[in-house]
């Protein structure tokens, strides 16, 4: 049990359905979860998740970023007087398609996290799973990371591995990689929440064991 008053509060920051987000929020829920979503933000009206958010009694927030066009500190503004409203410890990117100043980068180093469906850093950016295709790696997967100014970069929390099979597309892998994401996400923000991770020189260590299960060959030559 993990006393209200210690719950790190968490926005999660969205552009689309929100997969990720419903993955935290349902982790949140348990009594021994060391963080609470306190808010949900989208940088688009449209965004699937919002709804979602709303469905589970997350106060959800639209703060539109096209009108501010280029000005992305004038749109950092507007989400950092949010979150100071929501006094928010920790931010989790969940599909957040817009880039931060290096500022607001700064400003929360440590207390931000991504999500990104490769192995980093292998396949950052745009299409990942079609840039593991062509590479033609026989494992893939998905990883947590504290945000840095380098987009999908950063010290790295968690990832999770999947096999590649010759004959997936860009569409079965993202499956695959996306059930991976919704393990990992309430996974590595409940070690950052508890505080058993630390930040030295731009790695993260973790106060947790290797996974049991660790070893992943494939493809399977047997
Ligand atoms: C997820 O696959 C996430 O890893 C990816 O966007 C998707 C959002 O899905 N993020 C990135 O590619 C970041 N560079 P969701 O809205 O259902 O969570």
């Amino acid at each position: 049990m993990v006393n209200e008053a210690m719950k790190r509060r968490v926005a999660i920051l969205i552009s689309g359905r929100g997969s990720n987000m419903s993955a935290l929020t349902e982790a949140a829920k348990a009594a021994d979860f060391p963080a609470e979503i306190v808010v949900v933000i989208s940088n688009k009206a449209d965004a699937g998740g919002l709804a979602k958010a709303r469905q589970s009694g997350i106060p959800a927030v639209t703060i539109e970023s096209k009108p501010y066009g280029a000005d992305r500190a004038a749109f950092e503004a507007a989400l950092q007087s949010v979150l100071d409203r929501n006094k928010v410890d920790l931010i989790c990117l969940g599909g957040f398609m817009r880039l931060f100043t290096a500022e607001f980068v700064q400003r929360w180093y440590g207390r931000m996290l991504n999500i990104h469906p490769s192995l980093l850093p292998s396949f950052s950016g745009l299409d990942p799973h079609g840039q593991a295709l062509r590479a033609g790696v026989k494992i893939s997967g998905a990883t947590v990371h504290f945000v840095i100014p380098e987009t999908d970069a950063g010290p790295i929390v968690m990832q999770g591995a999947v096999a590649v099979r010759d004959d997936d597309t860009p569409d079965s892998l993202a499956g695959r990689i996306l059930g991976v994401e919704h393990r990992i996400y309430p996974d590595a923000l409940r070690l950052v929440a508890s505080g058993r991770t630390r930040l030295e020189g731009g790695v993260c260590r973790t106060m947790a064991g290797p996974a049991a299960d660790a070893l992943l060959i494939s493809p399977d030559a047997s």
